[in-house]
């Protein structure tokens, strides 16, 4: 019988730019793929660095937003090595929810939504 993987979270973050976040990330994912885990990086930075990386037109595709602010559901706004439209170059078992530039008023789009709710429980996953 197949033995099932746990899933890890792996979060890149620094208030500084330039500092490699988008390098780790894309590097790490890759990697992972190749030793044939299973990745999805969800790409929460409103410079879009990864989804840049991967030929990814940032305001083309619905994502990151849409996820935060429970407007679509997961399945729908993941990109994969499947696509194969306008350029997207994602490897094989990297999966993708892109950025967009309207990710700077995400903080904003969750407390107009409700008041009871705060960006930091959406992130993690309590709402
Ligand atoms: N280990 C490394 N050695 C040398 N150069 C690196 C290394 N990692 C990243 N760089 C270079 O540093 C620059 C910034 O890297 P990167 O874009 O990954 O940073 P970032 O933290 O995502 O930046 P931003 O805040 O703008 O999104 C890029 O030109 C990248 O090629
Ligand atoms: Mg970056």
């Amino acid at each position: 019988m197949a033995v099932r993987r746990k899933t890890r979270i792996i979060a890149v973050g620094n208030q500084k730019g330039g500092v490699g976040k988008t390098t780790n990330t894309v590097h790490i994912a890759r990697a992972l793929a190749e030793l044939k885990r299973k990745v999805l990086i969800i790409d929460l930075d409103m410079n879009h660095g990864a989804t840049r990386h991967f030929g990814i037109e940032p305001e083309a595709f619905l994502g990151a937003f849409e996820l935060l602010v429970g407007a679509e559901a997961p399945k729908n706004l993941v990109l994969t090595h499947a696509d194969k439209e306008e350029g997207i170059d994602l490897p094989k078992n990297v999966d993708l929810i892109p950025a967009a530039r309207k990710l700077e008023s995400i903080d904003q789009a969750i407390t107009t939504k409700s008041k009871f709710v705060t960006p930091r429980e959406v992130l993690k996953g309590e709402r």
